[in-house]
């Protein structure tokens, strides 16, 4: 008697192209909307007759589906505690020999001499702190006595306690003091008392904190990172005049479990939208494949297409993307639709396995007042459930936390470039790659330059002092 899979065997193969196309159909609207919300119902279903004696045989067989989202399986994998065949310790362990043999090459902890955003304005009230970690450094934010937002490093002088375990104003308004032994510093990071050695410590005025320049634009306050002196974060990002110039914005921000350079990677990358989210709702009508070209925009900056651009079947699609040192997106007029306006994802460095993605776009800038009030609250509301991570697996607009985060999570902490073998469709990833290595590298020149500097300084000084 003929097996089932003999007789599969012996058919004749389709050809490729055939074989391609049954795998990648196009798919509408209402295929995708049926896709995402009947597949839990399929699989439950195809679960429980294959359990029925007689049946297994009907929906247990080898079968060709086409290619689909699964974004809700994708979304448990997620949530998934690691530990499993699926979801591997190993994913969430940091390769720290591949990070400390490349870290002159690789940016792990990001580009420095940039803006960052590190918190809403409304997140830090007067008389509180804040800590954040921004590029591998702890900072901790506070409000100077006129309202100004401070950043100095989380770190006491004294004996290294954290100054966010600290008071602000407990000395005066808009000064921190260190809780363990009362060293207070203003917004410069000088110490201006210091509570345990008395009013004549010789502390005041000598002792210095790290500190950081900050700038509050539309809500957000940004940090810089660099050595160097900064130019306003206006002047010196792409398009920032514009984005937070807007009438009403759209702010989000979410920590992510995996390196910004995964993220970088995805950012960059189009050819994976017509095959991760191809029944996914927001981006499903995306042709499946296609030519990849990459343009330069400024010295900072890089526009990937594709060359077929007006060839998706649908409204629902990315055919391009525009990108941006240190590690942004930056979306046109139009690009979000929905009235949207331009918009960022930020993609900010926390460690060298984690980092914080921020979406700042303008809420709705069509039609009347009573519209844009509307559409703005709805996207606020869309889009800070998303970024809480409150959606269920159930979720019709699980793209990005069932589709993109679970990808990158199971690339690992941190994706391996050493391993990664690059295709014809990477193009703009290894474009983008290949800007931030540079920028890297010229950070990385820069400060060898300056430690060896101070390092000769302080040899002589110490020549001088023996002399003396
Ligand atoms: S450790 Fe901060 S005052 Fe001593
Ligand atoms: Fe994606």
């Amino acid at each position: 008697m003929r097996t089932q899979h003999q007789d599969t065997a012996t058919e004749q193969p389709p050809p490729q192209t055939e074989l391609f196309e049954r795998s990648v159909p196009q798919v509408g609207l209402l295929s995708r909307i049926r896709s995402t919300t009947g597949q839990q119902a399929r699989e439950l279903w195809l679960g429980a007759l294959g359990r029925v004696p007689g049946l297994s045989n009907v929906v247990n067989r080898p079968e060709a589906r086409p290619l689909r989202s699964s974004s809700v399986r994708m979304f448990r994998w997620g949530q998934a505690p690691y530990g499993t065949a699926e979801k591997p310790e190993s994913l969430a362990e940091i390769p720290w020999d591949y990070i400390k043999a490349n870290e002159d090459d690789i940016p792990f902890l990001g580009l420095r001499e940039y803006w960052y955003p590190a918190l809403k304005s409304g997140q830090l009230r007067h008389n509180e702190s804040r800590p954040v970690t921004l590029l591998g450094d702890n900072i901790v934010l506070f409000r100077a006595a006129d309202g100004t937002a401070r950043a100095l490093e989380n770190r006491c002088p004294h004996r290294s306690a954290l100054l966010s375990l600290g008071q602000v104003g407990a000395y005066e308004a808009g000064t921190i003091t260190c809780r363990y032994h009362g060293m207070t510093f203003d917004g410069e990071g000088s110490c201006v008392a210091y509570l345990a050695d008395g009013p004549d410590s010789p502390a005041i005025g000598k002792v210095r904190a790290r500190s950081y320049p900050v700038e509050e634009h539309a809500g957000i306050i940004w940090v810089y990172m660099g050595h160097n002196q900064p130019s306003s974060l206006l002047d010196s990002q792409p398009h920032a005049r514009s984005v937070l110039g807007q009438r009403s914005l759209i702010v989000q921000h979410m920590e992510l479990p995996f390196s910004h350079l995964n993220m970088l990677d995805n950012a960059t990358d189009l050819t994976h939208v017509g095959c991760l989210h191809r029944t996914c709702l927001l981006f499903g009508s995306q042709r499946p494949f296609g030519e990849i070209e990459c343009e330069e925009r400024g010295p900072t900056g890089l526009r990937a297409s594709y060359t077929q651009a007006g060839e998706h079947p649908g409204k629902l699609h990315i055919d391009h993307v525009e990108w941006y040192l240190p590690n942004v997106v930056y979306h046109a007029p139009g690009d979000l639709g929905a009235g949207l306006g331009e918009g960022w994802f930020w993609f900010v460095p926390r460690d060298v396995g984690s980092f914080t993605a921020w979406l700042i776009i303008g809420g709705d800038q069509s039609g009347g007042p009573v519209r844009r009030a509307v559409t703005t609250r709805l996207a606020r509301i869309l889009t800070g459930s998303l970024f809480s991570r409150r959606l269920g697996p159930t979720t019709l607009v699980s793209c990005l936390l069932g589709g993109d985060v679970p990808m990158q999570a199971s690339q690992g902490r941190v994706a391996r470039w050493d391993t990664d073998r690059l295709a014809r469709g990477d193009r703009s990833v290894a474009r983008a790659r290949r800007m931030v290595q540079e920028a890297h590298r010229a950070e990385v020149a820069e400060r060898k330059r300056r430690d060896s500097g101070r390092s000769a300084r302080t040899t002589k000084r110490g020549a001088r002092a023996e002399q003396s």
